[in-house]
């Protein structure tokens, strides 16, 4: 990590309130905050326009190192591009979300995401990055790392919530057959399988506000980062 530097890695499964708990935490410690799951839908997003076969790993490995993939960082939050086009709109469409989980378990797309998600931290060293392997694989000198947790049945509730805003309404099983479908391949895919990182503080958000959860996280950070470093004129990173 650069001196000076504040990682912070939140990991766990989806339906945890994961993203909006980084991104509020982010806010709060005065940090920038990387999604690197828009990473990853990005790449099944590039797959779906050009029908390259989610299984094809090196052929969407090229994809996507072709596609210049980076963060506009001036947006709140920072908006995915590809290239010139900001895709943050597609990456939650449906399509997306059926061939994420396997696009996210070729070895050559984690490969190279791995090294573009240490890249962004060079440039932005003050981060709280949110995933699957932040804390277990990719920064695990992270100063602080996380691990939250849920029920099935409770993060299946919140993800049929979030649908019925965008105006879906998905029957709570439906959803929970398919979050628990996307977990057993995100926790044994052999490469980055999503894990409690090693010294991770866990959380169970079971029965927790989101307020709560992200009060829980900040004060565990404070407790273990001195505020001098928290306070650091550092803030701010790169346009890239
Ligand atoms: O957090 P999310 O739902 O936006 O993640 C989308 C997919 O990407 C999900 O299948 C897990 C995968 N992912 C991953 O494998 N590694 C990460 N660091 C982030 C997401």
């Amino acid at each position: 990590m650069i001196a000076g530097g504040v990682i912070i890695t939140i990991d766990g499964p989806a339906g945890t309130g994961k993203s909006s708990v980084a991104r509020q935490l982010a806010k709060r410690l005065g940090l920038e905050f990387l999604d690197t799951g828009a990473m990853y839908r990005a790449a099944a997003l590039l797959a779906i326009e050009d029908r390259i076969d989610p299984s094809r790993g090196e052929a969407l490995a090229a994809r996507i190192a072709d596609a210049d993939l980076h963060f506009e960082w001036s947006r709140q939050p920072p908006a995915l591009m590809l290239g010139d086009r900001d895709a943050s709109a597609r990456l939650r469409d449906e399509a997306v979300d059926d061939i994420v989980s396997e696009v996210a378990a070729q070895a050559p797309v984690r490969r190279l995401m791995v090294s573009l998600q240490r890249e962004i931290a060079a440039r932005h060293p003050r981060l709280v990055s949110e995933g699957r392997d932040q804390g277990s694989v990719v920064f695990p000198e992270a100063l602080v790392r996380f691990y939250l947790d849920a029920s099935p049945r409770v993060r299946a509730q919140r993800r049929h919530d979030q649908l019925l805003i965008d105006g879906r309404d998905v029957p709570v099983e439906e959803i929970q057959r398919s979050i628990e479908e996307r977990d057993r391949i995100d926790s044994t895919r052999t490469v980055g399988p999503l894990r409690v990182p090693d010294g991770a503080i866990r959380i169970d958000t079971d029965g927790l506000a989101q307020e709560e959860v992200v009060s829980k996280l900040d004060a565990e950070v404070r407790r273990r980062i001195p505020t001098e470093r928290l306070d650091s004129t550092a803030a701010g990173g790169l346009a890239r």
